[in-house]
């Protein structure tokens, strides 16, 4: 299928990880939903373990990380062909996944026709250098994110009745792994295998990516990261964009 994850997917078991802190709200989103599907399960680090849970990821090597960490059925296929008859499942949810679809309504229409209820957590696309320090390293981030149309809830509201949206702060020691994780811990952007585990840094150039991550380490010698931005390192928490939709 030439998933992008069967290339830049290696590593994700050891580099992202479920966080508690996140994984709570979507879970509470869930609620009493006995059957569930994963659209774009990955690892399946958000998969219900409590109750039946389908994954579904078009990414073989996502697919065998899954097994390899025991969470449950899963099946090789794209959100936007869910090889599912229609109200096979009580909700469907999708984590960090829809920014990568390359039919963003097709798939949200197959979350509907399979589930009764639907569960995004999404991180809306950056609109400003100002929305997040690391930005002012790797600003073409900003024009990757409009060329691939990484979604906004108002997108996802084009096609799934939403019901709430939540705001999801990044806790201060967030174990994900994801872009906005390290927030509060910039040094962690300096480590190549940091970077693998996040697609965006795929999708830049290498020597975007490259002459961003040298101006960071640069910075944070000289003092200059801490200067600008190292009031955030005492914050509990940060809110970098994550939002949790719910649609019935
Ligand atoms: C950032 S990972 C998130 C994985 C998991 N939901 C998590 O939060 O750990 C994005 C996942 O979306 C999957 N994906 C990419 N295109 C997809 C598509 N068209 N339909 C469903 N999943 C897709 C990728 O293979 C990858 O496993």
């Amino acid at each position: 299928m030439g998933a992008t994850y069967d290339d830049i997917g290696a590593g994700y078991e050891e580099g992202r990880h479920p966080d508690p802190r996140i994984r709570q709200p979507i879970m509470d989103a869930i609620g009493t939903s006995t059957r569930v599907l994963d659209v774009g399960t990955g690892t399946g680090n958000y998969s219900p373990t409590d109750r039946p849970c389908v994954g579904v990821d078009p990414s073989a090597l996502m697919l065998a990380q899954r097994d390899r960490a025991n969470r449950g059925p899963s099946v090789q296929s794209t959100a936007e062909a869910l090889p599912f008859t229609p109200s096979s499942f009580d909700c469907a949810v999708g984590v960090l996944t829809a920014h990568h679809w390359h039919d963003l309504q097709a798939g949200l229409e197959e979350m509907r026709r399979t589930s009764g209820r639907q569960v995004l957590f999404i991180r809306e696309p950056f609109g400003s250098v100002d929305d997040f320090w690391l930005l002012e390293y790797f600003p073409t981030i900003m024009e990757v994110e409009a060329q691939r149309h990484y979604p906004t809830v108002a997108d996802l509201g084009r096609t799934l009745d939403i019901t709430a949206v939540h705001d999801v702060p990044v806790p201060a020691d967030c174990v994900d792994g994801f872009l906005g994780c390290y927030w509060n811990r910039p040094e962690a952007f300096l480590d190549p295998a940091v970077r693998q585990c996040i697609s965006i840094f795929s999708f830049i150039s290498d020597a975007d990516e490259l002459v961003g991550a040298n101006r960071l380490r640069a910075d944070l010698a000289s003092g200059r990261w801490d200067a600008h931005h190292g009031a955030l390192r005492s914050r509990p928490e940060y809110f970098v964009g994550h939002r949790l939709v719910m649609a019935a």
